[in-house]
């Protein structure tokens, strides 16, 4: 492949909730808010310059950064006579549970697979970018890539080999608070038992299968009881201040159902309506001024379109 002078692209890389409850490492949801921005232009020499605008002092060395890894990647397989300088504006705050590494990474890819003529399909690039979150977390998982790379809901049914499934849904609206504190998703794997007890499991796949049909009948009730998580929410939980207390006001208030945002420490609920998703978010607020915590909310809907390209040149 050779290389076109002054070929660059900015493309908007979205945050995305993982797990959606009960789904661990293989549910996901794409959101239009937050999002981060990303310009990703050819530069003659075969290598990855990252650029940050950002204060977050992430790694700028090309292999230790999220959008860097799969870079390379691609560099690689393609045989690139050429390289990538990319310059991130971070908006999703790193340890936020909104899929910040998720966006970096899936952004990087979705941009270079435009620059380079379209040749890699989604589930190649969710293989690419899944090489950023192993970068961030240590492990490959693709419940935030995969979401970001298709939009609206993803299943991944499998890894190895990768097995992803766009999940239909109703009309959702999604409320988000981020309290200020960061969790590591690296840590907040670290601290999870490596063995489930049997009827734990059994209630747990009865929800994934419940939430999934629930989405796909459009069938709101089915959706809400179904957003329970008997294995991961009741460990992580204590990292998150105030979090039982925002789970039954906010169901009090009308929301659906929801939990922690991936890893955590955002909190989501969903709700049915705009009015809700709202009255939710005042909830929020109201215990976090209460404990004492600076937060930012979100009321967002499902981004169906996941990374977006803005212009080009
Ligand atoms: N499924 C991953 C986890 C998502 O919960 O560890 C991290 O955003």
């Amino acid at each position: 492949m050779k290389f076109e002078a002054e070929k660059k692209v900015v493309v908007e890389a979205p945050g995305t909730i993982a797990n959606l409850v009960c789904g661990f490492d293989v549910l996901g949801l794409c959101l239009h808010t937050p999002h981060d921005t990303m310009e990703l232009k050819l530069i003659e020499e075969k290598k990855v310059i990252i650029r940050s605008s950002d204060k977050y002092s992430l790694p700028t060395e090309p292999s230790q950064n999220t959008a860097g890894a799969p870079l390379l990647e691609i560099l690689q397989e393609v045989d690139a006579a050429f390289g990538f300088e990319l310059l991130i504006h971070k908006n999703i705050m790193p340890g936020s549970g909104l899929g910040s590494s998720a966006a970096s990474a899936a952004g990087a890819v979705v941009a270079a697979n435009h620059l380079l003529g379209n040749i890699f399909n989604k589930n190649d690039q969710v293989r690419f970018a899944m090489s950023g979150e192993k970068v961030a977390t240590g492990v490959k998982h693709a419940d935030n890539v995969a979401p970001c790379i298709f939009g609206g809901i993803t299943l991944i049914r499998s890894i190895f080999p990768l097995d992803i499934i766009s999940i239909p849904a109703p009309q959702l609206y999604v409320t988000v608070i981020h309290p200020q504190i960061e969790v590591k998703t690296s840590d907040a794997r670290q601290i999870l038992r490596k063995e489930v007890l049997l009827k734990d499991a059994i209630r747990q796949w009865g929800n994934i299968a419940g939430l999934v049909a629930g989405l796909m009948k459009n069938d709101y009730e089915l959706i809400g009881r179904s957003l329970e998580d008997v294995i991961i929410e009741p460990i992580r939980s204590i990292l998150i201040p105030g979090f039982d207390e925002v789970k039954k006001n906010c169901k009090n208030a009308g929301a659906l159902g929801g939990g922690i945002s991936g890893s955590g420490p955002s909190i989501f609920m969903l709700s049915k309506s705009r009015e809700t998703a709202e009255a939710i978010e005042k909830e929020m607020q109201m215990i976090y001024q209460r404990i004492g915590l600076a937060h930012y909310t979100y009321v967002t809907t499902l981004n169906m379109d996941g990374v977006k390209i803005l212009n080009q040149a």
